[in-house]
């Protein structure tokens, strides 16, 4: 038998999705604080859940960190090379610490990450993927687009590490605690990284040289980087939240890195372009 959930305390579900008792008791149980450690055994519906969003984060810090590593070498400055192999290595440890996590719920990431193509960019420099997903893993889809300018580096690190910050910063508070343990660590370094990604957006936007194709990426790489929060339809994050995954909605984070960017940008004279979810291509 299932049942909507009628607790209004509980995150508004889309009207579709229905639960069990089982899993509206569990909800219940997680808002009073229940937490879940290592080596406990986990509801199969809150592993189920766990595992996806893991899987996720663990290949886009991999691919990440893949695709920052070419910039090692094309990198303005020695200075800028040493920074950027540190972030290289922290995107690669990264991924190492939500593998070990991973391996600790039965998973095989390492077998995972040697048959997959998670070095694969996207070879069409303007292509706007929407929603699409393009190989056969678990990396949020940004991931998929090819870093080619300096200014693409840059706007990686303004852009996607502040939004990855914003996510993460849910996750400190994460029901399973071997995954907040481990993002303490990881959210401290994205925190530099998007430090970096300011930085040089101001040093860009500054030289009148470099600011009409700082604007030009940033209008390319927005839509992308929006597209991240994923699509306000048959969105699963009610559900993480109630499985305290997460502890604001996509759309909530979406907001608070809305606002941040356009603070920023507004500082510098870059304009944020306008985005509308409807126009984004979608999943065939
Ligand atoms: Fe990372
Ligand atoms: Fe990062």
């Amino acid at each position: 038998m299932t049942t909507t959930t009628t607790d209004s305390s509980l995150r508004q579900t889309p009207p579709e999705r229905t639960y069990t008792p089982e899993q509206l008791a569990l909800f219940a149980e997680i808002k009073n604080g229940r937490t879940f450690d290592k080596d406990e055994e986990l509801p199969e519906f809150y592993r189920k859940h766990l595992i996806n969003l893991l899987w996720m984060q663990g290949d886009s810090e991999y691919s990440g960190s893949l695709g920052y590593a070419p910039w090692i070498a094309k990198a303005p400055t020695m200075q800028e090379k040493v920074l950027v192999a540190q972030i290289v290595k922290d995107e690669m440890r990264h991924a190492s610490v939500i593998y070990k996590i991973l391996e600790g719920l039965g998973e095989d990431p390492l077998t995972h990450v040697n048959k997959s193509d998670l070095g694969f960019k996207h070879p069409q420099d303007d292509i706007n993927i929407g929603f699409k997903r393009i190989k056969d893993d678990y990396r949020v889809n940004i991931f998929y687009y090819g870093i080619n300018y300096w200014t693409d580096f840059i706007l990686f690190n303004f852009l996607m590490d502040r939004a990855a910050g914003h996510q993460l910063e849910d996750t400190l508070e994460s029901s399973y605690l071997p995954w907040k343990k481990g993002i303490e660590g990881i959210y401290k370094e994205e925190v530099m990284h998007l430090t970096h990604g300011d930085k040089w957006v101001k040093i860009l936007a500054a030289d009148p040289k470099e600011k009409p194709f700082l604007q030009e990426r940033l209008n390319l790489w927005w839509p992308r980087v929006m597209n991240v929060f994923g699509s306000a339809k048959g969105s699963r994050n009610d559900l993480y939240v109630n499985l305290g995954l997460k502890k604001r909605t996509n759309a909530e984070v979406r907001e608070a890195f809305v606002k941040e960017i356009h603070e920023l940008c507004a500082e510098v004279g870059l304009v944020v372009p306008e985005y509308r979810e409807e126009d984004q291509p979608t999943r065939d």
